[in-house]
């Protein structure tokens, strides 16, 4: 849990995780998000207001979706987009991460989105900044992603409506999942019915409160009946070794394929966060399918990053 993420006035201050964020709070973000997809859909995809605000994107780990949605978003809300290049940064040359952002907050940085492979690095950064300034984590180690958590809570408030008769299957390596764990504790404290954990015994994690979910290491079982899958590719790169043996069986056994999907309710929907392993974790028909969400996700994303960074910047919302 993150004490200074909601500052002592009740605004939200930094999103470092989405543990302990209450449903009140959510349920504002996804309030505003609906409002946000609109302006998505106008010719003039702009609203002014992060208008003279400067967005900075520090991405110490690859991304696609991520920091492209973030910076979208920020152009959308009409913020200066900032996005450092940190091989060609003066990171390079050992300069400490604390002095990277105080220079850049010399240059009046406001919001910060910053994605790290290790732990603990954006909330550390949070910690150490000026109560001017806002730390979005865009996912730190296997810690939390909570933005993509929102997301994909937002999508299933999109689809299925009502979370307090919903069953929601997480499937694959959620152990070294950032985004399993965010989106656990933000359907959890959505009031979710059912919360199934499907996987490999070697993938189900150690730190996350047991009444919080059931684990499964059957799949046919773990989707047996669920409104919703949401399919998790294998993070080799948060492994100390290879601990799959061979791909080819792990598809096998938890690969989502359209025979396995009909264990599913009919109207089941199928989501991803991305970078998505097809013939790994999942059949390309099934990502490919009506059922799939998959690029509706990332649309959802962008609405949901622009409610975040209102929130954090605006002061009467
Ligand atoms: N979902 C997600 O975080 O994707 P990227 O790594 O492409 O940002």
């Amino acid at each position: 849990m993150i004490n200074n993420q909601i500052s002592n006035e009740g605004k939200l201050q930094h999103l470092i995780t989405t543990e302990g964020i209450s449903k009140e709070l959510i349920t504002k973000i996804f309030n505003l998000a609906e409002s946000f997809l609109k302006v998505g859909k106008r010719d003039v995809k702009k609203v002014p207001l992060l208008r003279g605000k400067t967005v900075c994107n520090l991405f110490f780990e690859n991304s696609t979706r991520t920091r492209t949605t973030f910076e979208i978003a920020a152009k959308r809300l009409s913020a200066d987009v900032l996005n450092l290049d940190i091989p060609t940064s003066s990171q390079s040359k050992g300069e400490a991460l604390i002095d990277t952002i105080n220079n850049l907050i010399a240059m009046s940085t406001d919001i910060f989105v910053i994605r790290h492979p290790e732990a603990g690095i954006p909330n550390y950064i949070a910690n150490n900044v000026d109560e001017s300034v806002h730390i979005i984590n865009a996912g730190d180690g296997n810690n939390a992603h909570p933005t993509q958590g929102l997301l994909d809570a937002f999508t299933i408030r999109k689809y299925k409506k009502d979370f307090s008769q919903l069953k929601v299957a997480i499937v694959g390596d959620i152990k070294h999942s950032r985004v399993a764990r965010s989106e656990i504790h933000a359907l959890s404290t959505l009031g979710t019915s059912e919360i199934r954990l499907v996987g490999p015994e070697i993938f189900m994690p150690d730190d996350i409160s047991q009444d919080k979910f059931q684990t499964y290491n059957d799949m046919k079982a773990g989707i047996s009946d669920v409104d919703v899958v949401m399919m998790l590719r294998i993070q080799k790169e948060r492994m100390q070794k290879d601990i799959i043996p061979s791909e080819k069986k792990y598809y096998e056994a938890f690969g989502l394929t359209t025979e396995i999907l009909k264990h599913a309710k009919k109207d089941a929907i199928v989501m991803h966060p991305g970078p998505m392993n097809r013939g790994v974790e999942i059949q390309s028909e099934v990502a490919d399918s009506s059922q799939s969400v998959i690029l509706a996700q990332v649309t959802f994303g962008i609405a949901i990053r622009m409610a975040v960074m209102t929130l954090l910047v605006d002061k009467n919302i």
